[in-house]
């Protein structure tokens, strides 16, 4: 059955933890790397999707600054690959169906092939506005914030900003010197093959996010799994109940609104 959720109670901003590529091809006998072939083809299947939903913002892990330090030189290389052949290959997609690519994490540090393809890919679909995606590479969230603290720090010295900041510095302050500022906060955050953890995701956006963790490897996570992980996230949206949040909230002990009454 298509999903029939409207467009206004869609998540605006779905984040994905891609894991499980490995497990895939393992069980089948096969390399690791076949895993990350075939986890390139949930990228581009679940993208696409996104956007035909009308998902305005798709986020997705695609190499932890500890995966880029930690894995095998070897598997690092065929990931730099296929990300190159990925860009290359998705360009007259994302033009034609309106994405805007744009990437987090420390892609100055990748090789240089993989960076002018991502540059050009970026330069090329910055004008497009039905949806953003958006690909963390070589990313770790405890790095952006300290990256943030550290440039508010020298905007302070440096007298762009006035030190009264410390008193002053809010949310909206802070969350305008992470890596992308115009990120909305994922409504959504998907891990896919069973893990419990954030493994250094967004940590600063996600602080309010629904999480949905499925025991589907990536590599098999397809279109179903998308619809009933967005099926999941509106339901628990109308659990707020009787009352909507905005007429009588408050806040319970885990910082979450709550309806004030249920009349
Ligand atoms: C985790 O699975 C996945 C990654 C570290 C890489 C994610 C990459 C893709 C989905 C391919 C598409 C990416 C690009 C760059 C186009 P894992 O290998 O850790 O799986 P395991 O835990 O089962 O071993």
């Amino acid at each position: 059955m298509p999903l029939d959720v409207p467009v206004d109670q869609l998540p605006s901003h779905i984040a994905f933890i891609m894991d499980g590529n490995g497990r895939w091809a393992r069980r089948r006998g096969w390399f690791r790397l076949r895993g990350h072939e075939e986890g390139a083809n949930s990228l581009r299947t679940i993208t696409r999707h996104c956007r035909k939903l009308g998902v305005r913002e798709a986020t997705f892990y695609a190499l932890s600054t500890e995966n880029y330090r930690r894995r095998p030189r070897e598997e690092i290389r065929f990931l730099m690959g296929l990300l190159t052949k990925y860009l290359v290959g998705e360009r007259p997609e994302l033009m034609e169906n309106d994405i805007q690519l744009r990437t987090i994490g420390d892609v100055e540090a990748l090789p240089s092939g993989v960076r002018s393809e991502l540059d050009e890919t970026v330069r090329l679909t910055r004008d497009n506005d039905s949806m953003v995606m958006r690909l963390a590479l070589n990313y770790g969230a405890r790095q952006e914030i300290l990256d943030a603290v550290r440039s508010i720090v020298a905007d302070v010295i440096a007298g762009k900003l006035d030190a009264s900041v410390v008193e002053s510095l809010d949310d909206e302050l802070f969350a305008s010197y992470l890596t992308d500022p115009d990120m909305g906060d994922p409504d959504l955050v998907v891990r896919t093959a069973g893990e419990y953890r954030l493994s250094n995701f967004l940590l600063w956006q996600s602080s309010y996010s629904e999480l949905w963790i499925t025991e589907q490897l990536w590599p098999e996570f397809d279109v179903s799994h998308l619809e009933a992980a967005i099926e999941a996230y509106v339901s628990r949206e109308r659990k707020y109940g009787a009352v909507s949040p905005a007429k009588g909230a408050s806040v319970d002990s885990c910082g979450d609104s709550v309806p004030t009454s249920t009349s």
